[in-house]
C-alpha cells in the first residue's frame, strides 16, 4: 500500500500550477530577479520549475524525462545569486504560497514546503554579495 504523497496531500497538479504561476507573476515585475531570466517569455521557465517541484514532492516525473538529473547548483551557475537574489526569490515564493488556501495547504504542510524552499534557496547561492 502506497502512502499518499505530499503532492497529492496538498491538491496535486492544480496547487503546484497555482504556486508557480503566482511566483512568475511576481518575478515579472521584480527588479532584482527579472533581469536574471535570459528569455523574454517566462513561460518555459515557469514550466520547468513547476515540473521540478511536482517531481520533488512525489508527483509526475516529467521533469526528469525532459531535463534529466536536476543538478540545480550547476544549472544556476550562470546566474549571480547572492543574498539579494535569494531574498527576492523567497519573497516571490512566499507571496505565491500564501495564495493557497488552508483547506489545500494546512499549517503542517505549509511549514514543510516553506522550510524546503528556504533551504533550497540558501543552497543555490553562489556569490557572497
Ligand atoms: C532555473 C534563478 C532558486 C529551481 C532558473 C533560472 C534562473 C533562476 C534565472 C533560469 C530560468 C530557466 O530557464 O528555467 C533563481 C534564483 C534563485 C533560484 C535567483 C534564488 C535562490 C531556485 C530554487 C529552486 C530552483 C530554490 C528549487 C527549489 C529551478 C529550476 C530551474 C531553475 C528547476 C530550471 C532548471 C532546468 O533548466 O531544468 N532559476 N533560482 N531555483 N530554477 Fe532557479
Amino acid at each position: 500500500e502506497q502512502a499518499t504523497s505530499f503532492y497529492d496531500a496538498v491538491g496535486g497538479a492544480e496547487t503546484f500550477r497555482r504556486i508557480v504561476a503566482a511566483f512568475y507573476r511576481e518575478v515579472a515585475t521584480d527588479e532584482v530577479l527579472r533581469p536574471l531570466y535570459p528569455e523574454e517569455d517566462l513561460g518555459p521557465a515557469e514550466r520547468r520549475l513547476r515540473m521540478f517541484l511536482e517531481q520533488y514532492w512525489g508527483g509526475p516525473r516529467t521533469y526528469g524525462e525532459e531535463r534529466g538529473h536536476p543538478r540545480l547548483r550547476m544549472r544556476h551557475h550562470p546566474f549571480t545569486i547572492g543574498p539579494l537574489e535569494r531574498d527576492a526569490w523567497l519573497r516571490c515564493m512566499r507571496i505565491a504560497v500564501a495564495e493557497i488556501e488552508p483547506e489545500l495547504l494546512d499549517d503542517e504542510h505549509r511549514k514543510v514546503l516553506l522550510d524546503y524552499l528556504e533551504m533550497a534557496a540558501n543552497s543555490l547561492m553562489n556569490a557572497p554579495w
